[in-house]
């Protein structure tokens, strides 16, 4: 039996029916009953600071896919829920006798990163310390955050923002991140392995525009500011000042080319190649209307 958390997001939902279409065995974890109706498969309804609903969702699990949400405020002088939320469900895990852990982190985790990078840095080395069998799944960023225009960073024009020109990102879709987990979590390989993930290609922010503006149906632009414009744009959407702060750096990061080298790993894993971006967005023609007009 395989435990899916974070199933209703965007890597646990493709990884419930692609789990499903290879008629695996597993159980999916949501805090939202309606959910768990919603995914059509076996559930639990539980939530990660709740120890009591993790312990009874791992009854008779042998393998987890662990997935939580990133990096948010932490609570003044504690640290990020995340991290509290993956140990909870660490230790659930190997309470319960489960051998073997697939978990969702980030390219670059670390212990003591930034953001995202220092959450999943600090349950990586829980998880590592555990005993039980493990595999990293690290990607750097989602094609699934152009999916809602209201979540991209954009200006007031609704134009994207970046601190270069060139600025490239190996963008994957959760899809592949979730065929990757699919074959680890039914079979044998990839034990004690960190893997980055990442899409076929880097693509620029000014391709991502230019794509966007075509199925969105208006005018997408990229545009070049300062790490500080970017803090400042982040502050104004409400985000509290240090996590802006960290989030305009990772902007900054990916001016300077961090999130750009490509890997085989999916390929490696799941025997083909992954989906590029015109792909993913094929894939989610409710987000992307103006593809069916222009196509
Ligand atoms: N976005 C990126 O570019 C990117 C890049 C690299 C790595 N990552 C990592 O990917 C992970 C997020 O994955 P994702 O995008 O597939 O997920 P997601 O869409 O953010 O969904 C989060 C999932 O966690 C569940 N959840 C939230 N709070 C919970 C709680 N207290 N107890 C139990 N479940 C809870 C949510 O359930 P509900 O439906 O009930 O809310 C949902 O199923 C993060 O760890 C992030 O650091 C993201």
């Amino acid at each position: 039996m395989i435990l899916v958390t974070g199933a209703t997001g965007s890597t646990g939902r493709q990884l419930v029916s692609q789990l499903r279409e290879r008629g695996a065995a597993f159980r999916a974890l949501v805090r939202d009953e309606a959910k768990g109706r919603a995914l059509g498969a076996e559930y639990a309804v539980g939530d990660f600071e709740d120890r009591a609903s993790l312990a009874a969702a791992m009854d008779g699990v042998e393998r987890v896919f662990l997935a939580s949400p990133g990096a948010q405020a932490e609570a003044p002088g504690g640290e990020q829920p995340m991290i509290r939320w993956e140990r909870n469900a660490i230790d659930a895990a190997k309470a319960a006798g489960v051998r073997y852990v697939v978990k969702l982190s980030v390219l670059d985790a670390k212990v003591g990163g930034p953001m995202s990078a220092g959450g999943h840095g600090a349950t990586e080395a829980y998880l590592k310390e555990s005993g039980m069998e493990w595999t990293m799944l690290q990607p750097g960023g989602f094609m699934q955050n152009f999916l809602d225009p209201a979540a991209s960073l954009a200006d007031e024009d609704g134009n994207l923002l970046g601190t270069a020109e060139d600025a490239r990102v190996a963008f994957i879709d959760c899809y592949d991140i979730a065929a990757c987990a699919a074959v680890l979590l039914t079979g044998e390989v990839g034990r004690g392995a960190a893997l980055p993930l990442t899409g076929p290609e880097a693509i620029s922010y000014q391709e991502v525009a230019a794509e966007l503006t075509r199925a969105w149906g208006r005018p997408v632009g990229y545009r070049v500011v300062s790490e500080e414009a970017i803090a400042k744009r982040l502050r104004g959407f409400g985000l509290e000042a240090g996590l802006a702060e960290e989030l305009a750096s990772l902007y900054a990061g990916i001016g300077e080319g961090r999130y750009s080298a490509v890997t085989d790993a999916v390929r490696d894993l799941t025997g083909r190649g992954p989906r590029s971006f015109e792909q993913f967005m094929a894939a989610h023609p409710e987000a992307f209307p103006g593809l069916a007009i222009r196509d």
